[in-house]
């Protein structure tokens, strides 16, 4: 299952809007038409919008080429229309910089070559990244375990595995039983429609559940472990992710449910003190006065859908990366994280 591939001078993107009920594949050919594509959540998901947008740079160095303009300046000009899409996703600027600066440190006539090499750069040390997070994660989840998960952390939400489904995935391909609830995750339904579209291929048994079904699940003592993923960590260990995520970890406190963060370190923005900082991206009222394109509010009812939250470290049992996974005190643990990636990356 690829939800991105680069195959001939153009992005394949697997169109997730239309998930489960349509497989259809877009192609992108500019950096205006990938901005529309992450716009209209066609592909989503933290890791997956980072690989998206740097091919985005890299398709606007490669035609900038044949306009006879300078493809420095055109990928820089890409480079902002992509990171002004979707604000909260930590990963979009991270690998929209990644390129830019390897496109800087090119001379001006290998520049859309130097843009297409590292976007799949990213492209492919995510895929491994994936695998990483899965096998260090999967040690977490015990045989047998009833795992809660929120929104669609997948192979569609990233570079083909999956963050914190590749976790499950992980340990269900190293035969431990699970079952897994999935949340709806309203208003745009990445549960019902992509996460339980995921499960069914991997065969690995779930139930689905509306959003508000969770707190008395884990009452009951039905909910082993909570494992989610992350659109942006900030350097204290606090946890942007999809609405709705920040009342399942109160929630999991309150009942002793350990709450999992699976995230590449990507995600981890370590310029930002505290997750109060993260900007959350605030969506159109219509995805909340309406289902599936139907209206299911009065006309004119106002809505407030902001498409994240952030969930305060001290209700975060761990965070798992493939660098490694972190515990309290996060400050110091994401800290060591990101400088051992600086050293063996440079
Ligand atoms: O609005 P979306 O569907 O892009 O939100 C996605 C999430 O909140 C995911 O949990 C997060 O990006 C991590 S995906 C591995």
């Amino acid at each position: 299952m690829e939800a991105i591939a680069w195959s001939e001078g153009k992005v394949v993107l697997l169109d997730q809007s239309r998930l489960p009920f349509e497989e259809t594949y877009i192609e992108i050919e500019d950096h205006e038409a990938m901005a529309q594509a992450i716009r209209q959540m066609r592909v989503r998901g933290a890791p997956a919008l980072g690989i998206a947008a740097a091919y985005g740079v890299a398709l606007a160095a490669r035609s900038a080429v044949s306009q006879g303009r300078a493809p420095l300046a055109a990928a820089e000009e890409a480079a902002a229309v992509l990171d002004s899409t979707r604000p909260t996703a930590r990963n979009l600027r991270w690998a929209i910089e990644r390129v830019l600066d390897a496109v800087r440190a090119a001379p001006d006539d290998a520049i859309p070559a130097a843009a297409l090499a590292q976007a799949r750069r990213i492209h492919e040390e995510e895929r491994e990244a994936n695998r990483e997070i899965g096998r260090l994660g999967a040690a977490l989840i015990s045989d047998g375990a009833h795992v809660l998960t929120h929104c669609n952390a997948g192979a569609l939400a990233t570079a083909g595995y999956g963050t914190a489904l590749g976790v499950l995935r992980t340990a269900w391909e190293q035969g431990k039983r699970l079952h897994v609830f999935v949340d709806e995750t309203r208003p745009l339904l990445q549960g019902a429609r992509l996460t339980a579209w995921e499960l069914r291929q991997w065969r690995i048994p779930f139930t689905l559940i509306v959003d508000a079904a969770a707190g008395s699940l884990m009452r009951r003592g039905a909910v082993s472990c909570i494992v989610v993923g992350a659109d942006r960590i900030a350097a204290n260990g606090d946890v942007a992710n999809k609405v709705g995520t920040y009342p399942l970890a109160v929630l999991a406190k309150e009942n002793g449910v350990p709450f999992y963060v699976a995230a590449p370190s990507g995600t981890i923005d370590l310029a930002l003190p505290q997750g109060d900082e993260i900007p959350i991206e605030e969506r159109a009222p219509e995805e909340v006065t309406s289902v599936a394109d139907r209206r299911i509010a009065p006309e004119g009812v106002e809505a407030f859908n902001p498409a994240f939250d952030v969930t305060p470290h001290r209700y975060v049992s761990a965070i798992i990366t493939e660098r490694g996974i972190v515990r309290e005190p996060y400050d110091e643990g994401l800290a060591r994280l990101l400088a051992v990636r600086a050293a063996t990356k440079g």
